[in-house]
């Protein structure tokens, strides 16, 4: 196929973008969205800040605005995000624990049903763990005053409130086989042991000098995919240009077709002059929409 969603689709995986609502109006992105991709991601307007920057008041506009275009062009949703610490209004964390509690679950209960029937997997909980050698949680205001138990609690309240949606869990910097994405390893297990519902996980995948494809990306997709969860790969951008970023962009690609669970990939934006990152080139199509060398590699892995 000629496109990355449909060869993509061809090959029984989505491959989606990162959307922001305020550039839906631009023809030229608009044009590559629905010509290139099959899935989107909003990249803000789902969080927390923006959909519930006061307690229990409620604005979908912008994220309503990408839902619709996507449904509208047959495009999967990812859900991004309902339980993280960043992007998060003050007032959550100036609650103490009982009110935290009943805040996160109305949230995630609130969000999950004005979406209800149009999403194909939630990031349920992002960016839990702390990088580095200690395996441990990341500090929040879920972790510190609601203590380990509240991921257990977001999934089990998601399922309630959406049993037809993914549940995923979501984290950067677990894409190989560290202390980090060990953390998450095993949280997976226990979770699939005990029979609290996750069905997939999300690996970021935000490449760069410091933070290379790891050797062993298929090979932790694969641990992972054996626990009896879906893989994707959810944020994917990759520093560099040209060839090397090409051939960097073909074996992610070709990581994830090796492993039968890993369902879709997601890049973080279209083109490289709405990358999340100040500067660089990470992306796949340049700031005049042009296909990269990257764009190339994709394809011709999928
Ligand atoms: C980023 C967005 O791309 C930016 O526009 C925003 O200012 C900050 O968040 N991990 C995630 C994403 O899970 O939600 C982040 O998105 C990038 C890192």
């Amino acid at each position: 196929a000629s496109t990355l969603g449909a060869s993509a689709a061809a090959k029984g995986r989505y491959f989606g973008a990162a959307v922001a609502a305020n550039h839906l109006g631009e023809a030229q992105y608009a044009s590559t969205l629905d010509t290139e991709f099959n899935a989107v991601t909003p990249e803000n307007e789902m969080k927390w800040d923006a959909v519930e920057g006061t307690r229990n008041s409620f604005n979908y506009s912008s994220a309503d605005q990408i839902v619709s275009h996507a449904q509208g062009k047959g495009m999967k949703v990812r859900g991004h995000t309902l339980v993280w610490y960043s992007q998060l209004p003050g007032w959550v964390g100036g609650l103490a624990a009982a009110d935290l509690r009943t805040a996160m679950n109305n949230h995630i209960t609130q969000v999950m049903s004005h979406y209800k029937g149009k999403i194909y997997a939630w990031d349920v909980v992002n960016e839990a763990f702390q990088d580095g050698s200690s395996g441990a949680r990341r500090s929040s205001p879920f972790q510190d005053k609601l203590g380990n138990g509240y991921i257990e609690e977001a999934f089990r309240t998601a399922r309630a409130a959406d049993s037809g949606a993914k549940l995923c869990y979501n984290d950067y910097n677990t894409d190989g086989q560290n202390a980090k994405s060990n953390a998450v390893y095993n949280m997976v297990k226990d979770f699939k042991q005990r029979g609290v519902p996750i069905d997939c996980v999300g690996f970021q995948s935000h490449f760069n000098s410091n933070s290379p494809v790891p050797s062993d990306y298929q090979a932790n997709l694969q641990r992972f995919a054996d626990l009896g969860v879906d893989v994707q790969i959810t944020e994917l951008d990759i520093e560099g240009s040209g060839s090397a970023q090409a051939t960097n962009y073909g074996n992610v690609v070709k990581a994830c077709l090796a492993v039968s669970r890993c369902t879709g990939i997601t890049v973080w934006g279209i083109p490289d002059k709405y990358s999340w990152r100040s500067s660089g080139t990470p992306l796949l199509f340049d700031n005049n929409y042009n296909k990269k060398p990257a764009y190339d590699a994709v394809l011709a892995a999928l």
